[in-house]
């Protein structure tokens, strides 16, 4: 086509009515799927997208994307829903529009490698359940992941579109691994394998406008399938570089909603459309349309979601990314986890070592879930490496992908840092090079074992063979043999006008109801008083726990008794819920000045205290508890595994500091634990 998108400007008008475009740029929607991922967390619930979804279907857009990347995770773990109900559920609204997914190659929707089996069974019934795209990728461009997975969306008749990571070492395309030379060759890879269309998929927005440019054209010249582009905001660049991409033929482009676009999620459709109205690259969309949409997420919907907005900085674009290419999202994962561990002064320090990491484990795009396993180790790095050792803490996910079990790294890994890794790695320690899925057993008839009764159908055995821990626990919710906790239930917009008043009265300094003195509580036998110094000031606070005695008295040393007792009460995740006896500590209970309630994640639990005899394995960082590898009364061997914890998604092995006997062991799968809590004790 011609670079000239101008055309004679004649009379416009805003509706559908416009004639046909000569080369229509077709859009495809990721509000329900990438906006709402990449900006509030995943947390997008399906009763907020149902009041727009018939609206959105009259659109025209080529796609809606609604499922797959974390949203299935996400769903079943913190939002107590069904991921599979919500494609039918959806699918009862989107009548004419095909729905898309974000599929991780053979990593499903989840984080490793999934065996074969379990691959074919997820596609089949993704596609029962009202799937048509498939976007597929693998984080590593390896596309021997796609093999098992892009024959079952053929067979089943749907669409399959093959990703191509986009990935830099240098400011712009070019360089040793990343030139154009490496897109053209992944692009005619994709495309012998029967692509029906070809993305894109700029996940952390470093394509530069007249890279793009060059990328489509390029692309357009070489292979016949359309070409889509997925651009994030992150940096800013991206309504520039669909812009370019326009001019240089894309097919196809990504957009949200306005009020799901921009930040670290993707441009804005309507601005495009004004753009490119009565152009021959008109979308033809109705812009009154919009509005009406724009309109009701605006009023209806996006406050119950504002909160999750990351809103520590006024800029909504962030140019740093540029300089160390982190996606959005494995940014702010990081800032959390280190703020969890109150170390987030090494921000600056994680971000100088995350490149080296990279370089070290084959110079890999950095997407799920490669740049949680990248983020993960770095923070670890930072952590706990000492100035004589480095990788000390290697997570699971990194052992996995020296062995190769992730596919073919862009460059070698580095040698050491992998014989490191792969020591005693129970797989083996000489790393594969074969398809990594051929190594895997398959996966499903043990599932099915495991499971039992408690997967009704092929989906909820799916559910429970990608996520064993989370899975189980929403089937148990699912079936009505677990209660639903209270903070899985979805808010209302009565809750958030409620939660406004409280924060415009703890602005006014009016949110410390005072107690009238004639209804004091008695001080008990229990109430300790504490020098608490604030800033220059001093109080003298007494603190008395409501519901009787202490746990855990603060002058003497606990017994192994009281710290079995306080590791293994109920329920330490929720903080709301956390016995208040373990913030006995000064730090903890000093009188909270009247600030705007904090949200229950940023809550913290104390440490649990040490036993006093015996050596204890500590989680180092907040986490779930995945598996003891040892059970009380074993013998274990000083660096032994004793325990595995999931911290960010990712596993760490947690060694026995001591050889012994196990003492005790004071979680069980699936307890969530805060840094420094007492797993279990050596003696
Ligand atoms: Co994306």
């Amino acid at each position: 086509m011609s670079e000239h998108t101008q055309v004679e400007m004649t009379e416009m008008n805003y509706g559908k009515d416009r004639p046909e475009a000569e080369h229509r740029l077709m859009i495809e929607d990721l509000s329900l799927r990438d906006g709402h991922q990449s900006l509030f967390a995943t947390r997008g619930r399906t009763e907020d997208m149902t009041p727009v979804a018939e609206r959105m279907d009259e659109i025209g857009f080529w796609a809606v994307e609604v499922w797959g990347g974390a949203t299935f995770d996400t769903m079943h773990r913190f939002l107590g829903e069904d991921p599979w109900q919500r494609l039918r559920t959806l699918k009862k609204y989107f009548k004419k529009t095909p729905f898309s997914m974000l599929l991780r190659g053979q990593n499903l929707v989840g984080y490793r490698n999934y065996a074969d089996d379990v691959a074919e069974l997820f596609v089949k019934k993704t596609v029962d359940n009202g799937m048509d795209i498939f976007r597929t990728f693998d984080a590593l461009n390896d596309y021997r992941n796609f093999e098992t997975v892009v024959p079952v969306i053929k067979e089943c008749g749907a669409h399959f579109q093959g990703c191509i990571c986009y990935s830099l070492t240098e400011p712009r395309i070019g360089g040793d691994v990343y030139n154009l030379e490496y897109y053209i060759k992944k692009a005619k890879a994709l495309e012998d394998m029967g692509a029906d269309s070809i993305c894109i998929k700029d996940m952390a927005g470093l394509l530069a406008p007249y890279d793009a440019y060059k990328l489509i054209k390029a692309l357009k010249e070489n292979v016949k399938p359309l070409i889509h582009l997925h651009s994030h905001c992150t940096s800013g660049m991206s309504p520039m570089t669909h812009f370019k991409a326009i001019e240089a033929g894309v097919d196809i482009i990504d957009t949200c909603m306005t009020p799901y676009a921009y930040r670290t999620s993707h441009a804005a459709l309507e601005p495009f459309v004004m753009s490119l109205l009565g152009t021959n690259r008109d979308t033809g969309f109705d812009i009154n349309a919009l509005a009406r949409i724009n309109d009701i997420l605006e009023k209806e919907i996006l406050p119950k979601y504002k909160h999750l907005l990351d809103d520590t900085k006024v800029s909504i674009i962030d140019i740093n990314v540029l300089l160390h290419q982190t996606p959005g999202g494995m940014l702010s994962n990081l800032v959390n986890q280190l703020r969890e561990m109150d170390a987030l002064d090494k921000m600056d320090e994680v971000l100088k070592e995350l490149p080296r990491v990279r370089k070290e484990l084959g110079q890999i795009p950095l997407v799920t879930p490669t740049s949680q396993i990248v983020g993960i180790q770095t923070v670890n790095n930072v952590l706990f490496d000492t100035p004589k050792e480095r990788y000390k803490m290697v997570t699971a996910q990194v052992k996995d992908l020296c062995y190769g079990l992730y596919g073919k790294t862009s460059v070698p890994i580095d040698p050491e840092v992998q014989k490191k890794a792969l020591k005693g790695y129970d797989r083996g320690e000489e790393p594969i090079t074969c398809r990594p899925a051929q190594v895997l057993e398959p996966e499903l008839e043990k599932a099915r074992k495991e499971i039992g009764n408690l997967a009704v159908d092929d989906e909820d055995l799916i559910l429970y063979a990608l996520f064993p821990v989370t899975g189980k626990k929403f089937l148990m919710q699912k079936y009505g043999k677990e209660k639903v906790p209270e903070s899985l239930k979805p808010i209302t917009l009565e809750d958030v006008a409620n939660q406004n008043k409280m924060i415009e009265k703890a602005r006014k300094g009016e949110l410390v109801e005072k107690v009238k003195p004639e209804d004091f509580p008695e001080k008990s036998e229990y109430a300790r008083t504490f020098n608490v110094f604030i800033e220059g000031d001093y109080f003298e606070v007494g603190v008395d726990e409501v519901g009787g005695a202490p746990v855990i008295t603060y002058a003497t040393a606990a017994t192994a008794a009281t710290a079995a007792t306080a590791a293994t009460s109920p329920a330490p995740a929720a903080a709301p819920e956390a016995p208040l006896a373990q913030a006995l500590p000064v730090k903890a209970s000093a009188p909270a000045p009247t600030s705007a309630p904090k949200p229950a994640s940023a809550a913290k639990k104390e440490p649990a205290p040490a036993a006093s005899s015996g050596a204890p394995v500590k989680a180092p960082m907040p986490g779930m508890v995945i598996k003891y590898e040892k059970n009380a009364g074993d013998l274990v061997n000083e660096g032994e595994t004793v325990v595995v914890i999931e911290a960010m998604k990712m596993e760490n092995a947690l060694p026995s500091p001591a050889s012994g006997v196990i003492k005790s062991v004071n979680y069980k799968s699936g307890d969530s634990v805060a840094k420094g809590d007492v797993l279990a004790v050596i003696e």
